[in-house]
């Protein structure tokens, strides 16, 4: 994207991921998979802490605290106690690496791990990772102007918004099953109901606990303005939660989610993944079509 097209005010900053490092990583990102590139690894950068300025660690302390105090009594429980568990503060951005980072405390719970990326990933490039129980993660900072919106994800989504789940067993065996699947999916098919599946739980889901339902999806999470709307809003269609149902839905990208699905719990996620990757590991070895 370059200056000139791009949909938000102020400006990334780019000092993060720019360098040799970052374009040797994104290349080999780009071309994950194909001859001569098998090697995921090669496509996670370090943090390069230093690079975060004044302005950027303050962007995240508005952020959090916007947010926490809504999450409090609005945000899964689960969630709520992997934030704790990564000891996720409001202070500064939170580390990749060392020991006061989140890996640090992640590792032990689930073996999950956050790993800095310079960008977008393509599509297999992002289930490998996954499969392997590390999640790229974006370290630049949406800009201080841009506050309350940036159509990409940053720090503060991938980090707040997604990871506090990877501490939770059940979420994390979900999350690996799926990158498994997805990975060695190549149905378009099965590729475009793996895409909403992964829309409507992952990054918009919504989940019954006690009576009521609270938010974990990463994009509702992360956003202050959506994270109310989905729970309040009468033009939101709140359906429980059914894989098929699920896989069937299409959904937009650039405006509020009319409808989304409501877990009763993350046991019922990982069971109906569990058995839908069964159905695409059988479906992969006998390279037949597991649909009309
Ligand atoms: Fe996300």
């Amino acid at each position: 994207m370059t200056e000139g097209d791009k949909k938000y005010a102020g400006s990334l900053n780019h000092a993060m991921i720019d360098g040799p490092e970052g374009h040797a990583a994104q290349e080999y990102a780009n071309h994950f998979g194909e001859p001569g590139y098998p090697d995921i690894t090669k496509v996670y950068i370090s943090q390069r802490y230093d690079g975060y300025t004044e302005e950027n660690q303050e962007t995240w302390r508005i952020l959090y605290d916007r947010q926490m105090e809504f999450l409090a009594t609005h945000a899964s429980n689960v969630y709520l106690s992997g934030a704790r568990s990564i000891k996720l503060v409001r202070d500064y951005i939170p580390y990749l690496e060392g020991p006061k980072s989140v890996n640090t405390f992640l590792a032990p719970l689930t073996g999950w791990q956050s790993r800095a990326v310079p960008g977008y990933l393509p599509a297999k490039a992002f289930f490998a990772c996954l499969a392997r129980r590390e999640f790229p993660t974006t370290v630049v900072i949406r800009p201080k102007q841009s506050i309350d919106y940036l159509p990409e994800p940053d720090i503060f989504h991938d980090i707040f918004g997604h990871v506090p789940l990877h501490a939770d067993p059940v979420f994390a065996d979900f999350l690996q099953t799926y990158g498994q699947a997805a990975l060695l999916t190549d149905d378009p098919y099965h590729t475009e109901r793996l895409a909403r599946l992964f829309w409507f739980t992952v990054e918009f889901g919504l989940i019954r606990e006690d009576g009521r339902i609270k938010l974990y999806g990463s994009g509702l999470i992360s956003s202050p303005g959506e994270s109310k709307h989905s729970l309040t809003s009468d033009k939101v269609d709140r359906r429980p939660f059914d894989l098929d149902r699920v896989c069937d839905t299409s959904f937009e990208i650039d405006h509020y989610q009319p409808i989304l699905y409501v877990l009763e719990s993350f046991e019922q996620l990982r069971d109906a993944m569990n058995r839908y990757a069964t159905q695409l590991i059988d479906a992969a070895s006998k390279k037949t079509p597991t649909h009309a």
